[in-house]
């Protein structure tokens, strides 16, 4: 059987991470030519700081020079530092910001004459935590609502030229970024109960391939008619 992908050239960000990988490794399986981006680059994943104008750029025009255009850009490179509001310095309100709602701007921006002349679309992993608020997380909130409303604002804008545009929200999911953002705690300052109850952790972490099975299926042309949607991956976390 043919994959959904076949013909199709995509460039993933954040391709060296947990969900990243899983979404590279599943759009290749079925047929796409793809190129990952990383900060953390090594092997076949070109350099990219999706915050960077320039980095961005650079790391776009090195996709289509070795692809011939895009189809598909998935945008899955994020962080999340957990912090108390009173610890929240600037640099690290800017970090999250920069990466996490900047670099979907950025990276969008830069593929749109691509995907106009495809017909192509976006995917963006934004979060649960953009649609219900977290303790300990206002910039990652703050961030991963900003994006989800961004990717919404593109939608309509660029419905017109044929562009879709669709978010994926993930609740826990078995990565290196809540382990690490976990590693930052320490009990005495903080609300467990409180965390542990908005952040889904009690249901579990899901597989990475749950998050790629879902922008796979928005990417598809089974999804054709789907554009501006916010699909939750969340084990019903955020209802
Ligand atoms: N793991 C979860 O529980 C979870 C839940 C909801 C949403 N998400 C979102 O899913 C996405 C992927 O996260 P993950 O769980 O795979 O984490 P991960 O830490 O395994 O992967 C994140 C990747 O992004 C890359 N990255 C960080 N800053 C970058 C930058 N400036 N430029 C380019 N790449 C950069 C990292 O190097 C890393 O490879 C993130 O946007 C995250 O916010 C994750």
């Amino acid at each position: 059987m043919a994959g959904r992908f076949e013909s199709k050239r995509a460039l993933v960000t954040g391709a060296a991470g947990g969900i990243g990988r899983s979404v590279v490794e599943l759009l290749a399986a079925e047929g796409a030519s793809v190129v990952g981006v990383d900060l953390n680059s090594s092997g076949d994943i070109l350099p990219c700081d999706v915050s960077d104008e320039s980095s961005v750029a650079t790391a776009v025009a090195a996709t289509v020079e070795r692809l011939g255009g895009l189809d598909v850009v998935v945008n899955v490179a994020g962080i999340d530092q957990i912090r108390r509001f009173e610890d929240l310095d600037f640099a690290t309100w800017q970090r999250h910001l920069g990466v996490n709602l900047t670099g979907p701007m950025l990276i969008s921006q830069a593929a749109l004459p691509h995907l106009r002349q495809s017909k192509g679309n976006i995917v963006t992993i934004a979060s649960i935590a953009g649609l219900r608020a977290q303790p300990y997380q206002a910039a990652y909130c703050a961030s991963k609502a900003g994006v989800i409303l961004l990717m919404k604002s593109l939608a309509l804008e660029l419905g017109a030229d044929g562009v879709r545009v669709n978010t994926v929200c993930p609740g826990g999911v078995d990565t290196e970024l809540p382990t690490n953002a976990a590693a930052e705690l320490t009990d005495a300052v903080l609300d467990w109960d409180l965390l542990l109850e908005t952040s889904g952790a009690r249901y579990g972490g899901m597989p990475p391939s749950h998050i790629a099975d879902a922008v796979a299926y928005l990417a598809s042309d089974a999804a054709a008619s789907v554009t501006g949607a916010v699909l939750s991956v969340d084990r019903g976390t955020a209802c």
